[in-house]
């Protein structure tokens, strides 16, 4: 992308060349049709994957209107596929079966391994036997709590191919959180491994899976079978030799530290073993669940997003298409956690049913020092490359020479994704990651979405920094003010969606209303995204962040009221308010109001032992940068917490605006004063 001045960046001959999408022209051209004839467009997308029939009735339908009655979208119902088989069987007849599905790069250098489409769907039909073995039937739940490695993958879409509903959860998350997903989706099978290391510290995943499971027993509820990965190994005493020839060299032991219930766990090994390679897949309808995924919400609970098969399948396929211009043969690699909706559309699903060859690595940016990211570019010659802003920032943190030390030559397309990209990250990421001749395409979309939203194409779109550019394929975005006006050429307002898209989520697992009334409410016939945004003088969107009580805090979007809800569990806490803050390398941090009970002293102990109940409730993800006393907290007369507020005190911003409404002002003065020294 040559600079055209005024911070444009123009598609690069060499890029736009060779590309799905080589013009802007290309892309309005597409984009109309994809938005006024959505049929046309999915159907002849469509004729690229395996239907066991077709379609019966209306290609899509909807209704986004809460007044018109229950909210509903569907794609394709009455068409029969499996997600699985076109991942694997179906790209095997294209004769893909040898070529290598995923690079497996651990957190140790050096310890590495690959696995072949042919290979991968033998796993796969394994797991889907030892699942069946387990009692798993189409529809059920199945909870997954693993590290980045390539059983993962198999348990995914061994659940696919069964028509088990996969709910992973993000394994830096605590026991507390794991228990509360186990027990909302009420997956009876959880999938684990033994542990794993990031970097030097060492997560004992099984022990978190025994303190949760026994969580869920106490509300009531079994987990009838646990299966845990050995990836670690048993740690044994020097000369004891025994069962360790799988374990390579590089990788340290662990000896577990729970006690082992014979009558629940089972080794993977043990069951992969015994297991028959040929699975035939179970059939499913285009709107059967395919996975649910947990993401944070307004309110302190977590919602379960629920996508189905045949929508989510054709949406991730055609954005990791189109987005990173992927082409057969091409590595691409995307450093996200299969925990996150990224890992699934665009590690998983997304490359697998373009026949991608991907990477996986376990480990971290920073390990064994911050160039490691571009040492594994060069040593699988990674092309398309996806990663977070927050990481970004962090390595530029780290300087030019550790990125000059590696060639990176082999990079096209550098995506980003999970917050807004700063001008001057996105311009590191340009000019040093990228050398000048690489595509950036920063990729806003949600959970919810299931893939992406805004976003530009590399052959096509020029960029702006900090711009996630214009609406992919599918997609009818609009900017409403408070009163759900639609607002005309440049403005400012809620982002919201007019149409739906195939990847879109279709319910709030166990509580439709909640779905409704999350993202219909507000502004009925649209779909309300939750974030801000400006529209430029060319069309460009600009998300400006959250607009409700969520915070996204190195691309984990976070609510509020969840570590509010933690916090208030600490015997001295009377009450909590917790508000964003920014932060430079993580884009937003998390900074917390408390107000004590009677008698108890705000000292540094007690604001450990806060953030310890934080990270045990949630997870690390979610300790607060920041904890202040506060002796009271400002209020409307009504009783509700003016958290607008709250942010200017945090960042200290001395105009409040209008407090009219406060019951008591003289509350904000003393928390003026108490702002802790390090902000
Ligand atoms: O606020 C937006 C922000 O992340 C939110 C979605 O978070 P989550 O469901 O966890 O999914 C993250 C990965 C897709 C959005 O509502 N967000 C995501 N991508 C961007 C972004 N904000 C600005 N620019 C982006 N590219």
């Amino acid at each position: 992308m040559a600079d055209k001045g005024e911070g444009v960046y123009m598609p690069h001959d060499h890029i736009r060349e060779n590309s799905h999408v080589s013009s802007i022209e290309q892309y309005h051209k597409m984009y109309k049709e994809s938005v006024e004839n959505p049929e046309a467009f999915w159907g002849k997308i469509a004729e690229n994957f395996y239907w066991k029939s077709q379609c019966t009735g209306k290609f899509w339908e909807y209704n986004y209107d809460v007044r018109q009655g229950e909210i509903f979208i569907k794609w394709m119902a009455g068409a029969t596929t499996n997600v699985c088989y076109n991942c694997l069987d179906h790209n095997i007849e294209k004769g893909l079966g040898d070529s290598v599905a995923f690079y497996w790069e651990g957190n140790y250098p050096g310890d590495a391994s690959q696995i072949t489409y042919n290979e991968l769907l033998k796993e796969v039909c394994k797991c889907a036997n030892v699942l069946i073995n387990k009692g798993v039937k189409k529809g059920d739940r199945v909870a997954i709590y693993m590290p980045m490695i390539v059983e993962l993958v198999v348990a995914m879409l061994a659940c696919a191919r069964i028509g088990a509903v996969h709910s992973i959860v993000f394994g830096g998350f605590s026991a507390d959180s794991l228990a509360g997903r186990i027990l909302d989706s009420k997956s009876s099978v959880l999938i684990t491994a033994d542990g794993v290391y990031r970097g030097e510290k060492m997560l004992n995943l099984k022990d978190i899976s025994d303190t949760a499971i026994q969580e869920c027993q106490d509300a009531g509820f079994t987990v009838t079978s646990c299966i845990v990965v050995r990836h670690l190994g048993e740690k044994r005493e020097p000369g004891a030799g025994g069962d360790v020839e799988h374990h390579p060299p590089k990788r340290p032991c662990i000896k577990l530290q729970t006690k082992w219930h014979n009558d629940r766990d089972c080794w993977w090994h043990d069951l992969m073993a015994d297991a028959s390679d040929q699975f035939e897949p179970v059939w499913l309808d285009a709107e059967d669940p395919l996975f649910m995924l947990y993401t944070s919400g307004s309110t302190g609970k977590p919602k379960g997003v629920l996508h189905t098969q045949a929508g989510y399948m054709l949406y991730a396929a055609t954005t990791t298409k189109y987005v990173f211009d992927y082409k057969p043969g091409e590595i691409y690699w995307c450093t996200a956690d299969i925990g996150w909706i990224t890992g699934h559309s665009y590690i998983t699903y997304g490359p697998m049913l373009n026949g991608a060859t991907s990477v996986i690595f376990e480990g971290m940016p920073l390990w064994p020092d911050a160039g490691r990211m571009w040492e594994i570019v060069d040593k699988y010659k990674v092309s398309k490359f996806y990663t977070a802003p927050t990481a970004i920032r962090t390595l530029m943190k780290f300087g030019e020479d550790y990125v000059k030390k590696h060639s990176r030559k082999s990079l096209k397309v550098l995506g980003t994704v999970g917050e807004p990209i700063n001008p001057e990250a996105w311009l590191w990421y340009y000019n040093v990651i990228g050398d000048k001749r690489c595509s950036i395409v920063d990729t806003y979309w949600q959970t919810e979405t299931g893939g992406h939203v805004l976003t530009p194409l590399p052959g096509a779109t020029p960029a702006k920094p900090g711009s996630a550019t214009l609406p992919f394929f599918g997609q009818v975005p609009a900017v409403v003010n408070e009163n759900g006006e639609e607002l005309d050429g440049p403005c400012e307002g809620y982002l919201v969606l007019k149409q739906p898209w195939p990847g879109q989520m279709r319910t709030v697992y166990g509580d439709h209303q909640r779905f409704e009334r999350t993202y219909f409410q507000k502004f009925p016939g649209y779909y309300l995204t939750g974030d801000g945004c400006i529209r430029d003088k060319d069309g460009y969107y600009w998300i400006t962040g959250r607009t409700d009580d969520t915070m996204n805090v190195s691309g984990h979007l976070l609510s509020t009221a969840e570590i509010e809800s933690a916090l208030i569990e600490h015997s001295a806490v009377a009450e909590a308010a917790v508000v964003s803050y920014p932060h430079s390398i993580k884009g937003e941090c998390v900074y917390c109001f408390v107000t004590l009970k009677e008698g108890k002293l705000f000292n540094d102990a007690l604001v450990g032992e806060l953030k310890g109940k934080v990270r045990q409730k949630i997870g690390p993800i979610a300790v607060p940068e920041y904890i202040q006393n506060a002796p009271g907290l400002p209020k409307t007369r009504s009783g509700k917490i003016m958290r607008r507020v709250l942010r200017k005190i945090a960042r200290n911003q001395q105009d409040l605006g209008d407090i009219s409404t406060m019951a008591d002002s003289s509350v904000v003065e003393v928390l003026f004063q108490n702002r802790p020294k390090n902000v």
